[in-house]
């Protein structure tokens, strides 16, 4: 039975849900599910934005059947071809042979790739614009956000942007379809930014460029592919979007990463948490080799001073710490403050090597002397550890002014 939904006049939310996914793209936990969405106009000619996963074909073909009720579909707007909102693209046109896509040149390349297709085809460049009947549909490029083929389509009209992957979250829609409806920034800020970090994160600059865009626009409803509609303090989530995509944290805050087999180094980790909370600092502690790694990526997304505390292993860096550093890497992560502390019994040396992962990052900025923890903590080290927790909270109270 289909479940459509209103967005504002005679435009329709015609996407569904997927709460039964384990990874999303084979990769992140996504225990909240995740909505797959797609918008149906029905103006003069009838246009649908994007499709959907296969998990969601059948309900995503009711809705637009429905919404339709008769009309021919006009247009199929394709903003990203990805799967997770292309695989239904074949069902859909096999349903509406008449209708013309409308998309980037890239996208049409892939479409041809993925499906063979080469039917009916619009494509178009940046600042195109489309006429449906009483408005105009206005094409923006946003290429690597996080593809090479993707584009939005802005409608003057009704200040609507369409925007692909873009301010998307993971979190199927709970029955609410407006942001300001969900309590967004009390329930799914998490989820928002761990998607943003994993998934579009390493390409900030393409998305400062697509921000500068969207600057210049009457935004009256931003609608992405992913979560919720964005109609009421979209320029707070703006801002988070800014921040993150400019590599700057968002709030003072820290978080304690540590690797440990036996405990020493989670000794001393928690310590060093515990000396930043008694000075006074927001600190979160995590275990690397339990978190999933897509948390502790957007938990330094979030954060200002970062303690990395990792045993050696191997005669390297434990597993877990050297994945985490990795998938900072890979996300083009910069720009923080950060601590070290290493153990070892017989050659530490994974804070020399963490250093020097976290040196090729740019804007990263050591604070203080690396701790060594020499099979279990001292009084001594545990003074080192607590002049660590000195220097990491007299920089951070310093900046303190609350970023977003
Ligand atoms: Fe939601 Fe890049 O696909």
């Amino acid at each position: 039975m289909q479940n459509v939904m209103p967005v504002y006049g005679d435009c329709y939310y015609v996407g569904g849900n997927d709460r039964r996914i384990a990874l999303f793209e084979s990769a992140y936990p996504v225990p909240r599910g995740v909505s797959y969405n797609s918008y149906l106009v029905t103006d003069e000619r009838t246009v649908l934005f994007d499709t959907v996963d296969r998990a969601v074909t059948e309900l995503f073909l009711e809705n637009v059947a429905h919404v339709l009720a008769g009309r021919p579909l006009d247009y199929l707007v394709v903003h990203h071809v990805e799967p997770d909102h292309s695989a239904s693209f074949a069902r859909l046109v096999e349903t509406y042979p008449s209708v013309t896509v409308v998309t980037s040149r890239k996208a049409a390349d892939m479409l041809k790739n993925f499906y063979g297709f080469e039917g009916n085809l619009l494509v178009v460049k940046e600042g195109d614009t489309l006429s449906v009947g009483k408005r105009t549909l206005r094409f923006l490029l946003a290429p690597m956000v996080h593809w090479p083929e993707v584009m939005f389509t802005y409608i003057p009209e009704d200040g609507a942007l369409f925007s692909a992957d873009a301010f998307g979250t993971f979190g199927a829609l709970g029955g609410s379809l407006f942001a300001d409806e969900c309590d967004f920034f009390r329930d799914g800020q998490d989820d928002a930014r761990r998607y943003y970090c994993n998934i579009v994160g390493k390409y900030g600059v393409q998305v400062q460029n697509v921000l500068k865009k969207a600057a210049g626009l009457d935004l009256r409803f931003v609608c992405p592919l992913h979560g919720p509609v964005w109609r009421k303090d979209f320029s707070r989530f703006l801002a988070l979007y800014d921040a993150w995509s400019a590599y700057r944290p968002e709030e003072e805050r820290a978080a304690v990463f540590y690797a440990s087999v036996y405990g020493h180094t989670q000794n001393a980790a928690e310590i060093a948490a515990a000396e930043l909370a008694r000075r006074g600092v927001p600190v979160c502690t995590y275990d690397v080799a339990v978190t999933h790694s897509s948390e502790l990526l957007a938990e330094a997304f979030r954060c200002s001073h970062l303690v990395f505390a990792s045993c050696t292993y191997n005669n390297g860096i434990f597993p877990a710490m050297e994945h985490l550093l990795s998938e900072l890497e890979a996300h083009a992560f910069r720009n923080r403050k950060y601590a070290l502390i290493q153990c070892g019994s017989w050659a530490p040396r994974a804070g020399e090597l963490m250093e020097e992962r976290l040196r090729q990052m740019a804007g990263m900025e050591k604070v203080g002397e690396t701790v060594t923890v020499l099979s279990a903590l001292t009084a001594q080290t545990a003074d080192g550890v607590r002049a660590l927790a000195d220097g990491v909270a007299d920089d951070l109270l310093k900046n303190q002014k609350g970023r977003i």
